[in-house]
């Protein structure tokens, strides 16, 4: 099995080593310059339907990002699904991606200078809990609350909700864990048999996972549910499942 091509303009990372030689303690993980180089490569061989989950933000932005409107993505980094936003949104809308990593950010004006440049998209280096969202019809967190400290999610859903116009989404795609302990057990399995498919040894798959233990905490696909309903989603669905990375949608109903 070999890597599905990003686009040719965002493709431009070096091949993820950054767990490859043996670590003495291994550090929590951090999205720094290391990550950020080889983030394209890693995203891509580390999550299963990462390309699709691309694909259904274009889709998103096409069906509802309404003219006059800001469509966000959270969590940027490198700024794939930002250039996705952009490719389908309304021309009148503004596309505006946020990271509170600089290395990330740097990586992304890189990723995305032809776009910044016809001002189609502008960047935030910035905490998205703190970042004003009014006026959003479409609001993407792709693979990014899964990092936010778990008592800071209901706030962050809830304000989410308030700020998308009547009629506008928040596309959330997630790690998530199994409630029944075999299938959970299966799917760390076949997520393993996914990473080493894609070339990553069995030290880098170690390392990494021990980096991402404190940092990365997956909820059920369930709780995920839950709290867009709490939040005031009137309607919430899964759009994507590969193993155990999952794709949602909430609907704010139009007014
Ligand atoms: C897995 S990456 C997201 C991948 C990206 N959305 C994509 O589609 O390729 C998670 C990103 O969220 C960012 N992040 C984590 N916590 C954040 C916060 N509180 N505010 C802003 N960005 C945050 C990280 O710096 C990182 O770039």
């Amino acid at each position: 099995m070999t890597s599905e091509p990003l686009k040719p303009s965002t493709h431009k990372a070096q091949r993820d080593k950054v767990y490859a030689s043996l670590q003495d303690a291994v550090a929590p993980f951090e999205f720094n310059d290391a990550v950020a180089q080889v983030f394209d490569d890693m995203i891509l061989r580390s999550v299963p339907g990462y390309t699709l989950s691309i694909d259904l933000i274009t889709l998103i932005a096409e069906r509802y990002g309404q003219p006059n409107t800001k469509l966000f993505d959270l969590g940027c980094s490198s700024g794939v699904a930002t250039r996705a936003l952009s490719e389908a949104a309304p021309e009148s809308a503004e596309i505006i991606g946020i990271d509170n990593s600089p290395a990330m950010i740097a990586q992304c004006r890189q990723s995305l200078s032809d776009l910044i440049a016809r001002n189609r998209v502008s960047l935030q280096c910035q905490d998205l809990t703190e970042a004003p969202l009014a006026g959003a019809s479409v609001i993407v967190l792709n693979y990014t609350l899964q990092f936010l400290p778990l008592i800071d999610r209901d706030r962050l859903l809830a304000e989410i909700f308030e700020a998308l116009t009547p009629g506008g989404v928040v596309f959330l795609a997630e790690k998530v864990v199994h409630e029944d302990t075999f299938c959970q057990s299966e799917l760390e399995a076949m997520h393993l048999a996914f990473k080493k498919r894609q070339g990553y040894s069995a030290l880098e798959i170690a390392q990494k996972r021990a980096a991402l233990e404190s940092v990365l905490i997956p909820e059920t696909e369930q709780k995920h549910l839950d709290r867009l309903a709490a939040a005031g989603f009137s309607h919430a669905a899964t759009l994507l499942r590969a193993i155990n990375f999952i794709a949602l949608v909430g609907w704010k109903q139009a007014a």
